[in-house]
């Protein structure tokens, strides 16, 4: 497929690696005003444009990874040149009704929320669609997969989606910063300490998604009666651990909607 990737940034420029270095060999373009932080990606074989309007004709998709302000511009510039395409925003907050009456019904609107790990194909990419457009979805749903996952979620969970998916990648990396800082208190470099806790991160979660079984289940396992794993789990409980993640993670879902 050829994909068009509007706004280079963090977002944008991360699918475009992932999708350059996927086997399913997809024509990407993408496009911000000032390109000298992206052309890297022209030697993965990736068009790297100033111009949103470059090639656009020729899309199947155009993925629009702007800031929300940056949206009607965006569109005022590239809707008098392209017809019948599918529109895929990873604008946080633009809901599908509001993508469509900006685009208009020629259009199909189609919402995505991924998060920066697109560029290692390991995003958790949560889509949303209308039912009249399910074709059209399903081919986003493609294009995501091959980046890590993809799931279909009801678009009244986007703002959640955003949190836990996208603000996600920062929690996690947050809890592996923390490791890392306590691994140096007990006699780790901080390069080796990092290296333990992002593997040992990779390790659980690679064995929660293979096994497909409640995280307690796993801990039991590592959790010997007695031993320093209950007695390091129990003292961050009684710090609030878990509640604080609960907390943060609701908070963070309460702003994004404004209440
Ligand atoms: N970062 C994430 O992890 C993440 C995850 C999920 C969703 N999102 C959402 O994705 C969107 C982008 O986030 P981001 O973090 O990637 O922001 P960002 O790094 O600021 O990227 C936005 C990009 O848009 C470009 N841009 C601005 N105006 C443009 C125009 N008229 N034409 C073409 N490109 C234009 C900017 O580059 P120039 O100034 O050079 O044009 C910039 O590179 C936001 O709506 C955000 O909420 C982000």
């Amino acid at each position: 497929m050829k994909v068009h990737i509007i706004g280079g940034g963090n977002l944008g420029a991360a699918i475009a690696l992932g999708m350059a270095k996927c086997a399913t060999k997809n024509e990407i373009t993408v496009t911000r005003r000032n390109t000298t932080s992206i052309l890297y990606l022209e030697k993965l074989g990736v068009t790297v444009s100033s111009d949103n309007k470059h090639n656009i004709q020729e899309a199947d998709i155009i993925i629009l990874t702007i800031k929300p302000y940056q949206v009607d511009t965006v569109l005022a510039e590239i809707l008098p040149f392209i017809s019948n395409k599918i529109i895929a925003s990873g604008v946080s907050g633009l809901s599908i009704e509001a993508l469509q009456s900006k685009i208009g019904e020629n259009h199909q609107a189609i919402r995505i929320m991924p998060n920066i790990a697109a560029q290692y194909a390991a995003s958790a990419t949560c889509i949303s669609f209308n039912e009249k457009h399910a074709e059209q979805g399903q081919k986003v749903v493609t294009i995501f997969k091959d980046l890590g996952t993809a799931p279909v979620i009801d678009e009244k969970l986007m703002d959640a989606a955003t949190v836990l998916a996208a603000s996600g990648t920062a929690f996690a990396l947050r809890y592996i910063r923390a490791s890392m800082q306590a691994g140096i208190e007990i006699g780790f470099d901080w390069k080796t300490a990092l290296a333990i806790s992002a593997q040992t991160v990779k390790g659980a979660a690679e064995m929660v998604m293979e096994e497909q079984i409640h995280p307690e289940q796993l801990i039991d396992r590592v959790t010997t009666p007695q031993g320093c794993t209950i007695t390091g789990l129990s003292e961050m409980e009684s710090h609030g651990f878990s509640s604080s993640l609960i907390r943060g993670i609701k908070a963070a879902v309460k702003k994004i909607k404004g209440v």
